[in-house]
């Protein structure tokens, strides 16, 4: 059985959270594509001239991830979060990721992937397509929120700064910009909880998959 789920949207925007919990009821797989471009951004070197990245070294990032001593909380902070959106504009980059998304999606027994360009490049023949966005203020105050326990020098700020900068980034580049498909649901959860935006979303899919 093949069914595909495409939820993309804006950074922090809750579509991982979304994601993981639809997968988890219809008992489908799940991916998380960014982690795919945050795993390349990791790979290079700092230094590295984003214009020169090779095939190869795509390739290569993607075998790290099945390297089960490498640790994928190192992904998420700051400065790997930036690189990833700036590498993301790069064709050769997204060129070498497609293939793996394609294959994770058409699998047996269904698959949710989240990301930007899911419903449009990726699975552009999705079953279901949603796009998820929130108020920027919003989602940068639920971000400060869950880290300000282990970072008592947060700056709310900075956070909603940082935010409108990779989407800006995420929207303006050439390929496979960040834009809902034409067929998507587009979902504002500024004003929705989890379960809220979650009993919205499994309502779409289950007009069309019955579990
Ligand atoms: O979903 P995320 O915040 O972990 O994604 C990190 C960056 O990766 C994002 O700013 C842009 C890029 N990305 C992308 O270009 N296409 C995707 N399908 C997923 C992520």
């Amino acid at each position: 059985m093949k069914f595909v789920v495409a939820i993309d949207g804006t950074a922090a925007s809750g579509k991982g959270t979304l994601g993981k919990k639809i997968a988890e009821h219809f008992d489908f797989h799940y991916l998380d594509t960014g982690i795919l471009y945050r795993i390349v951004a990791y790979n290079l070197k700092y230094n590295s001239d984003f214009s020169k990245i090779s095939k190869q070294k795509v390739q290569n990032s993607l075998k790290l991830l099945n390297n089960k001593n490498f640790n994928i909380t190192n992904l998420r902070n700051e400065q790997i979060t930036l690189r990833a959106s700036e590498i993301s504009k790069n064709k050769i980059v997204r060129d070498n990721l497609l293939l793996y998304q394609r294959n994770f999606a058409l699998q047996n027994g269904g698959a949710v992937l989240d990301g930007r360009d899911i419903g449009t490049v990726v699975c552009p023949d999705a079953d279901v397509k949603i796009f998820v966005d929130a108020d920027v203020k919003i989602r940068a105050k639920r971000r400060y929120d869950q880290l300000v326990k282990n970072n008592k020098d947060l700056n709310l700020k900075k956070i909603i700064d940082d935010l409108s900068k990779r989407d800006n980034l995420d929207k303006n580049r050439e390929f496979s910009p960040m834009v809902p498909a034409k067929d998507a649901f587009l979902l504002d959860t500024s004003n929705l909880t989890v379960e809220e935006a979650l009993k919205k979303i499994i309502v779409i899919i289950s007009k069309k998959f019955k579990k």
